[in-house]
């Protein structure tokens, strides 16, 4: 995820782009870069954060300009990979916010055809691409035109020549608003930037392409000119940061749907390393909610092709190395874990292979591990786990699609429209009870365990309450113990092997007098009638279950915490990232 902010207009572009970028960097902040229209294209773009390191961009004239802050997708954070990208005469500039899923095949027909490539970005093959189109054209919008049907993946695009005195935009699958001034035009990928100059805002659709100049827009789809209703946005610029949201973590959890797709489109069986295809065993090293999905993984990857997996808290692993051989993959979403970096090293001086997944380009653990699958969950500023959470099982999922011989394909396409389904689920009853508790159980049986144990971990992070995560069988041999009318057991009671007995031990926990919230299926004829408060989900698929089923535990502390006051983005003494042991 990246921010983008344009401008065509009667002020310096410069000045407005900078301030707009900064607004955005909750998009990504790893590097930035701005180009404008002076005399050709003058432009500035570097490493680093621009709310650090925005005097010579300030100092670009201009009044029509473009800017980016980045969030590395492809190629490290370094000025040569920050955007904006130019085509070979230096005459056309462009930023994208987006992936590229095509850019290699491109990029190498672009390579043969003489094209010279100053970045390692999916990116910049677009550039060139309208390079060549202009040279035939002699027209920005046409170019741009003929170049986006041969663009595959997601895109919201920014681009000027110093031939044209417009801007042109585009978008696929990212978001592109248009802000409606006084003789001046933004484009943007929220509203953040726009909101201070202007309340007027046209919000783009997949397919459009627009020419946008100081006093015009003019949008197209697939040829024909099309009309967006002009909105009028009267958000406080506070509400604009967080897209709307009260919240990071819930906005994060909203962009859980395009998280989870945006990464399985990205991790194929080409992304995994050999040394992956198909190991004899696997051990996981991993801390807090990454050990979780890991713990995920091993229910299915075991299940599905019968490999022995063997997870490791990473702490405990570099302290006591178990006798470990074969394949070590560690998963860290900041990849700065101090613990998780330590075991892989460890792991490595035994001779194993080591795969690292992550969200951080660049991150420390890509120069720990012999290779990493960055995911695609792009940036999360809560401190809670939610979206990584997802990306991270995106890649595990096709990992284990990838080694079966892709067995769970299919069902993992429509995963993200059934998480969607989930985000507007009613939790009030649920919640209700969850905040008059002090201590919560959360049971669940075979992949349904780790979900437990998940959502136990939100919900003591975020509200404070105490939650422990069991295997459902479990809690029969001592925590009955602690089970009264003042302690609600959640209880993930899902089709499958153990529904049958997840349907007694629900029934031996009411029979100690804890209430129970379950989550099943709709059209679950039982287990309405022996719980309290049932919440039903889809019926879906295992895999599809065990993301949906998810969702509604991180929802369920999520507005658990809001109604307990709790400072849910930065729950006390806890950091993001934990570089330490
Ligand atoms: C919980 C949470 C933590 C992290 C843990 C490991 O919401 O975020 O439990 O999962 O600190 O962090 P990474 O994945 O960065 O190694």
């Amino acid at each position: 995820m990246c921010g983008i902010v344009g401008y065509v207009g009667r002020r310096d572009a410069a000045p407005l782009i900078v301030e707009g970028l900064k607004k955005l960097e909750y998009r990504g902040y790893d590097s930035f870069g701005v180009a404008t229209i002076e005399k050709g294209l003058a432009f500035d773009k570097h490493k680093g954060r621009i709310s650090e390191n925005d005097q010579s961009a300030l100092s670009l004239k201009g009044k029509i300009g473009i800017g980016h802050t980045r969030w590395a997708t492809h190629g490290v954070p370094n000025d040569a990979n920050a955007h904006p990208h130019f085509d070979c005469t230096g005459t056309i500039a462009l930023v994208h916010n987006g992936i590229i899923e095509n850019y290699a095949e491109l990029k190498r027909e672009l390579n043969s055809r003489g094209h010279t490539f100053r970045s390692e970005t999916d990116t910049e093959v677009i550039v060139h691409l309208i390079e060549e189109e202009y040279a035939k054209k002699k027209d920005l919008f046409l170019a741009v035109q003929n170049v986006v049907p041969k663009l595959e993946g997601s895109y919201a695009l920014l681009v000027i020549s110093n031939n044209e005195e417009r801007m042109i935009v585009a978008r696929n699958a990212s978001p592109l608003v248009i802000g409606i001034g006084d003789g001046e035009t933004f484009a943007a990928s929220d509203m953040t930037p726009i909101l201070e100059h202007t309340e007027r805002a046209m919000f783009l659709e997949d397919g459009d392409i627009a020419s946008i100049s100081g006093n015009e827009v003019a949008i197209y789809n697939h040829g024909s000119r099309v009309t967006r209703p002009l909105e009028l946005i009267d958000w406080s610029l506070e509400d604009v940061k967080k897209g709307g949201f009260a919240h990071f973590m819930l906005k994060e959890i909203y962009e859980q749907p395009q998280a989870f797709y945006n990464t399985l489109r990205a991790v194929n069986s080409e992304t995994f390393p050999d040394f992956v295809h198909n190991p004899a065993s696997v051990t996981v090293v991993a801390c807090g909610s990454s050990y979780h999905t890991g713990l995920i993984f091993k229910y299915l990857l075991e299940e599905s092709c019968r490999i022995p997996v063997r997870l490791e808290f990473a702490s405990e692993f570099k302290y006591y190395p178990p006798p470990v051989e074969g394949l070590v993959i560690g998963i860290t979403q900041s990849g700065e874990t101090a613990d998780t970096l330590i075991a892989l090293k460890q792991a490595k001086s035994h001779n194993c292979r080591t795969l690292a997944i992550t969200n951080i380009l660049g991150s420390s653990v890509s120069r720990v591990a012999d290779a990493t699958i960055f995911m695609r969950a792009g940036p999360e500023i809560s401190v809670a786990a939610t979206k990584s959470f997802i990306a991270q099982l995106a890649v595990l999922m096709q990992m284990v699609n990838n080694i079966s011989g892709r067995k769970c394909g299919d069902m993992l396409i429509h995963a993200h429209q059934a998480i969607e389904e989930i985000l507007l689920i009613d939790l009030t009853n649920a919640v209700s009870v969850c905040t008059g508790a002090k201590d919560i159980f959360y049971v669940g049986r075979g992949p349904f365990y780790p979900v437990a144990l998940e959502g136990a971990l939100k919900m003591k992070e975020i509200s404070y309450i105490h939650a422990e995560g069991y295997a459902a069988g479990e809690l029969k041999h001592g925590p009955f113990a602690l089970l009264s009318p003042e302690t609600p057991v959640i209880a993930l009671c899902l089709p499958g092997d153990t529904y049958g007995v997840m349907i007694s031990n629900i029934k031996e926990m009411k029979a100690r007098g804890a209430p129970v919230i379950a989550i099943g299926c709709d059209g679950d004829s039982e287990l309405p009638d022996i719980v309290d408060i049932f919440i039903p989900i889809p019926r879906t698929s295992p895999f599809v279950l065990v993301l949906t089923s998810l969702v509604v535990l991180q929802l369920l502390a999520y507005y658990t915490a809001v109604a307990l006051g709790r400072d849910v983005d930065k729950p006390r003494n806890l950091a993001k990232s934990v570089t330490v042991e």
